[in-house]
C-alpha cells in the first residue's frame, strides 16, 4: 500500500514537471478565429450554442459532438429566408455528407416525390441527410447552403461578424423538436461538432482556412451566464485569469474505425484520493467483440468517448462498482455517512456529515489519468464530483446499462467549468480541468456588447 502511494505521488510530480516544461503557447493570432456563446437549459440539462447573424442562423442550437452537420427546423414557421441554394444529390457537397457517429452511420440520400412547390423540407433531386438531436436522429433533412455569420475573436476581444457564404446546413421537419428532451427548450436544431466533413469544425476551417480545432467551456448549471465555443487558433481568456492556452493537459484523440466521426480518448486508470481503482484494463481499451457484429465485422466496444449531451458520466458496471466502493470507503474515513441510493444516483451521503472548507466540500478526489507521454491527469473538481438530491449529496456518476458499448462516456456534468479543446489536425484532445484554480469560470468570458 505504502509503495503504491509513493510511486503515485512521484508520478503526479513528474506529470506536473513535464507539464510546466512543455509550456509553449503560440502567440500569433493573425488567423481568423471565431467564438459563440453557450447556454445551459435546466429543463433538458442540455447546452445550446447561439450563432449570430440573420436567418436561418439566428436561433439557439443544441451543442452536439455526435451530430454531423448544422440542422434546424425549417417548418414551423416555414423558413422563408433569403434564397437558400439547394445542394443537389450528385454534387460534391452531397458526396461529403456521409456520417459514422455514435448516433447514426450512413450515406446521404436522394429526395423525390415532393408534391407541390419545393419547400425547405422537400425539394426533388436534393441531397437528404441525417439530422441528429440528443439520442435521436431523423433521416430526411434536406441540405441547403446559405451565409452564416459568426463573431470573430482576436486576442481576448470578440470583434466583428465574419460572414461565411455557401455554408452547408440541413433543414428538417419538426419531428426531432417534438420528441422529448431531444434539444434545449428554446433551440430549433443542432450545431454538429463531430469529425464529419460538414460538421462545423471542418466546414468552417475549410471555408476560412483556419486550423481544424475547436474548444468549449460549459458553464456550471447553477451559475447564471454563458460559456463559450471557439473555432480556430485563439487565446482562451477568462478573466481574471490570463490565457489558458498553456494549461492544457493533452492526450491523443483515438480513432474508432467504426465510428470515425466520434471523439475517443484513452483513460489509463482512475484514482480516488490517489488510490488506483482495480479495473479490468481491457475494458478501458477499444477492442473487438466477437459477440457483436457490425457491418459484417466484429463490433468495436469499450474505451472512453466524450459526450456533449449525456449529463452524468456513465461507467461500465464493474468500473462503477470500483469507483463507488473506493469513493465510499474514502468518504467513510473522512467521517461522511452513507445513505444509499437517492434520485438518479446509487451512491449518496448525508450532507450534514460532509465538512465544508475554503475550497468547498471536503470530499474524496477523483482523477482520471489519460494516455500521453506527459502523464496527463484530469482531476474532477468537487463541484463536478457530486450533485444534490434533496438533503443528500450523491456521487454524480451513473452505471451504464448492458447496451452501452462504451466503458466510459464522459458526461457534461463532469465537464463544467473545464476548458476542452479538440485539435483535429494534431489529433489531440486538451483539457484544463479546473478554471477555478485561476479564480475563474466559463461564464467569465467577455462577449462584450456584440453578443
Ligand atoms: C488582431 O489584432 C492584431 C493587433 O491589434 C492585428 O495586428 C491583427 O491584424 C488582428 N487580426 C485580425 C484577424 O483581425
Ligand atoms: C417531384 O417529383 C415527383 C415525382 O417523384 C413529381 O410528381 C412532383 O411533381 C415533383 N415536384 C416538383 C415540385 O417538381
Ligand atoms: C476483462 O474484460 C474482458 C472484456 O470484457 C474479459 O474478456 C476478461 O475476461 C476480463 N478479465 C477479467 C480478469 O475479468
Ligand atoms: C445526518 O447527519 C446528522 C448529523 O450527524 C444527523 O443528525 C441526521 O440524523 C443524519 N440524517 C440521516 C438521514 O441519517
Ligand atoms: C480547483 O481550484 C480551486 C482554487 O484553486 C481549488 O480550491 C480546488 O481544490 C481545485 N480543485 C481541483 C479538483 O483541483
Amino acid at each position: 500500500m505504502e509503495d503504491r502511494h509513493a510511486s503515485l505521488s512521484s508520478f503526479f510530480l513528474l506529470a506536473l514537471l513535464s507539464f510546466i516544461l512543455s509550456y509553449s503557447c503560440s502567440t500569433a493570432y493573425s488567423n481568423t478565429a471565431l467564438v459563440a456563446p453557450i447556454s445551459y437549459d435546466p429543463s433538458t440539462s442540455l447546452y445550446s450554442v447561439s450563432p449570430l447573424g440573420g436567418p436561418p442562423f439566428d436561433r439557439p442550437l443544441l451543442l452536439n459532438l455526435d451530430s454531423s452537420n448544422l440542422w434546424r427546423d425549417c417548418m414551423h414557421p416555414l423558413l422563408r429566408s433569403p434564397p437558400l441554394e439547394p445542394v443537389l444529390y450528385d454534387s460534391a457537397i452531397c458526396k461529403s455528407a456521409k456520417v459514422q457517429s455514435a448516433l447514426i452511420s450512413g450515406d446521404p440520400g436522394y429526395i423525390s416525390g415532393c408534391s407541390g412547390a419545393p419547400t425547405p423540407v422537400c425539394s426533388n433531386f436534393s441531397c437528404s441527410v441525417y439530422a441528429s438531436a440528443s439520442l435521436r436522429t431523423s433521416p430526411s433533412a434536406v441540405l441547403w447552403t446559405d451565409t452564416i455569420s459568426l463573431l470573430s475573436i482576436n486576442g481576448s476581444d470578440p470583434g466583428k461578424l465574419i460572414r461565411v457564404p455557401k455554408f452547408a446546413f440541413a433543414c428538417s421537419d419538426d419531428i426531432l423538436l417534438n420528441s422529448d428532451a431531444a434539444i434545449p427548450a428554446n433551440a430549433v436544431g443542432a450545431a454538429g461538432l463531430s469529425r464529419a466533413l460538414l460538421a462545423l469544425p471542418k466546414q468552417l476551417a475549410a471555408k476560412l482556412r483556419m486550423p481544424r480545432r475547436f474548444a468549449y467551456c460549459l458553464p456550471l448549471s447553477v451559475v447564471a451566464g454563458r460559456g463559450a465555443l471557439f473555432f480556430g487558433q485563439t487565446s482562451y481568456i477568462f478573466p481574471p485569469g490570463g490565457d489558458l492556452c498553456n494549461r492544457f493537459q493533452y492526450t491523443p484523440l483515438l480513432n474508432n474505425p467504426q465510428e470515425p466521426d466520434s471523439y475517443f480518448i484513452g483513460v489509463e486508470s482512475i484514482f480516488v484520493n490517489k488510490v488506483k481503482l482495480p479495473i479490468n484494463a481491457s475494458l478501458l481499451q477499444l477492442r473487438e467483440d466477437p459477440n457483436i457484429i457490425f457491418n459484417n465485422k466484429m463490433g468495436i466496444v469499450g474505451g472512453t468517448s466524450i459526450s456533449s449531451t449525456l449529463r452524468y458520466t456513465r461507467l461500465e458496471s464493474s468500473i462503477y462498482d470500483a469507483l463507488a466502493s473506493e469513493f465510499s470507503s474514502s468518504a467513510a474515513a473522512m467521517g461522511i455517512q452513507a445513505v444509499g441510493a437517492a434520485g438518479a444516483f446509487e451512491t449518496c451521503f448525508n450532507t450534514s456529515t460532509v465538512a465544508v472548507g475554503k475550497g468547498g466540500f471536503g470530499l474524496p478526489v477523483i482523477a482520471f489519468s489519460l494516455q500521453g507521454s506527459n502523464g496527463p491527469i484530469w482531476e474532477i473538481t468537487n463541484d463536478n464530483t457530486v450533485d444534490f438530491v434533496g438533503k443528500f449529496i450523491c456521487l454524480a456518476f451513473q452505471r451504464a446499462d448492458q447496451f452501452q458499448p462504451r466503458s466510459i462516456v464522459l458526461g457534461t456534468y463532469q465537464q463544467q467549468d473545464c476548458l476542452l479543446q479538440f485539435d483535429l489536425d494534431a489529433s489531440k484532445f486538451g483539457v484544463v480541468p479546473n478554471l477555478s484554480s485561476s479564480w475563474s469560470r466559463c461564464t467569465n468570458f467577455r462577449f462584450g456588447s456584440t453578443a
